[in-house]
């Protein structure tokens, strides 16, 4: 059985063969040409739901006989790669047991009856369940009181406009309700921004690495992903002259940035770095699109008010009132999930009243408003945020040290990044084989996400994201089993990388 996929268009037979590289090696030709099909897709270079050329086009340009790429369609059918339907052809899958790597999106039921498999591609905490329980009471008691009216607030609840604001405000940012719209999440957020932001055929700058999600997003909406290459060091990683280079080259009319604690890397962009942001995108038109979704839980820092100021600070999309003044370009998206708990789907977005209406315009079309009693447990939570920001930040501080001390101990080859908040390393390896990595990893009892997935454009093979959300005894376990792998995912990388320097 396989995952639901989308229909994408189909891969010509010359593009498909650039995508595999060389199918040379060991064992029976087709089986070959199967397995370069299936790690194209497991590393992005293919994406899922693509059409595959026809046998025969495929075979002439290959050079191999049409009897083989038959044979290597019915390999990847078999083991559900590919999915074939009259009238549409072949379409590339990924397979119930390898959707997990994905699993960002689809969450992770596919490990629920799977206990030995330790799941290593979300970067989500459990609810803290106290504080959980006691907003939940509290909620369900005021519930009543909104019960006499529509229930309908497109904007969200009055009462957590208001709070949401006041973070802002607190953090030396002035907000008011009207510069709040509150969201499904943030990931809703961002996709209410980008389909009122930016049309088909727009450039949207991104991180690379980024928040996968987001890069689907904005390939789903047919935007054009342009990546701006991240450094290793968490002080410096972001090159704002680059920054300006690729915002004037490529005329993107909006930049995906999450300075806080960046996922993957866990990176935190410095206030002087955050202020030449907002210079670069003034300068050349652009909006800034700052997801400060981990901000709330930092663990490597005294608190988030020792964080830099948050990016609206240096130039005020809402009220035009930043230190950089009127027309600066900065929407801000944030979110619950992280801080409290993802299952509350809840998050916001932060603009000006015009573009708060826009987007609640836009929400409405498939969504009329967010559920009220959900709104309600947050505003709860956030009323009183102290002991469930204090239990996330030390799961995640806990998590980290253990991953660090595992790798320490078992991976001692691999360099990863020392976040001082987020919820996952960003890890180095040895060689460019992430792809074969995260492909054996099951079979030893793990599932991971590999480099390429985090990019747009199918590099990153000696990447590897891992998240510290799980217990401290199951990373370390699960970092030993990545270890006994190792060896054998180096050897056997799949993904030929003729040049290749460590
Ligand atoms: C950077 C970033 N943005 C957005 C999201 C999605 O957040 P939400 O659950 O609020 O939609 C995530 C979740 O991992 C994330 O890491």
């Amino acid at each position: 059985m396989t995952s639901a996929t989308a229909t994408t268009g189909r891969v010509s037979a010359t593009s498909l063969v650039r995508r595999l590289g060389p199918v040379t090696g060991e064992g029976p030709t087709y089986r070959r040409v199967a397995d370069r099909i299936r790690a194209a897709t497991l590393n992005g270079r293919l994406t899922v739901g693509i059409g595959l050329p026809s046998e025969r086009d495929l075979a002439m340009a290959l050079g191999v006989s049409r009897t083989t790429v038959a044979a290597a369609y019915q390999q990847l059918r078999d083991d559900g790669w590919l999915s074939s339907r009259r009238g549409s052809g072949s379409r590339l899958a990924i397979p119930r047991e390898h959707a997990a790597w994905r699993s960002d999106i689809f969450g992770a039921p596919a490990i629920a009856d799977e206990p030995a498999l330790i799941d290593l591609t979300t970067a989500s905490l459990p609810a803290p369940a106290e504080p959980l329980q006691r907003a939940v009471e509290a909620a369900t008691g005021e519930l009543p009181g909104y019960a006499a009216g529509s229930g309908y607030f497109p904007f969200g609840l009055p009462v957590l406009r208001d709070q949401v604001a006041q973070r802002y405000c607190d953090a030396g940012v002035p907000t008011t309700a009207e510069h709040i719209l509150i969201t499904g999440g943030a990931q809703h957020a961002f996709g209410l921004a980008l389909s009122s932001l930016t049309s088909p055929g727009d450039r949207v700058l991104l991180e690379c690495p980024t928040y996968p999600v987001a890069l689907d997003a904005i390939r789903a909406a047919h935007r054009v992903p342009t990546p701006l290459p991240l450094g290793d060091n968490a002080d410096t990683a972001w090159d704002l002259e680059l920054f300006g280079a690729i915002l004037r080259q490529s005329a993107a009319r909006v930049s995906y940035l999450i300075p806080d604690f960046q996922n993957p890397t866990g990176a935190l962009m410095s206030a002087a770095d955050r202020e030449r942001a907002v210079e670069q995108a003034r300068r050349t038109g652009g909006t800034l699109l700052v997801d400060e979704s981990f901000r709330d839980v930092p663990f490597g820092v005294a608190g988030s008010d020792q964080l830099p100021p948050p990016m609206s600070a240096f130039g005020d999309g809402a009220t035009g009132r930043g230190r950089g003044g009127s027309g600066c370009p900065v929407i801000s998206l944030g979110s619950v999930s992280k801080a409290f708990w993802g299952g509350l789907r809840i998050g916001w977005v932060r603009a000006t009243p015009a573009i708060v209406e826009r987007l609640a315009v836009t929400r409405s079309l498939g969504d009329m408003a967010g559920p009220v009693l959900d709104q309600l447990i947050v505003s709860h939570l956030l009323a009183d945020p102290a002991a469930a920001l204090e239990q996330q930040s030390a799961r995640l501080a806990a998590g980290a040290a253990a991953v660090r001390a595992a790798l320490a101990e078992y991976l001692p080859d691999w360099s990863a990044t020392d976040p001082a908040g987020g919820a996952s390393l960003w890890v180095r390896l040895p060689g460019p084989y992430a792809t074969e990595l995260a492909r054996l990893a099951p079979a030893a009892g793990v599932r991971v996400v590999p480099g390429p997935r985090f990019g747009p454009d199918g590099t990153m093979e000696a990447c590897l994201r891992l998240p510290f959300t799980a217990p401290p005894e199951q990373l370390t376990e699960a970092i030993r089993r990545l270890s006994q792998i190792d060896r054998t995912a180096a050897q056997g990388a799949v993904t030929a990388f003729p040049g290749w320097l460590a």
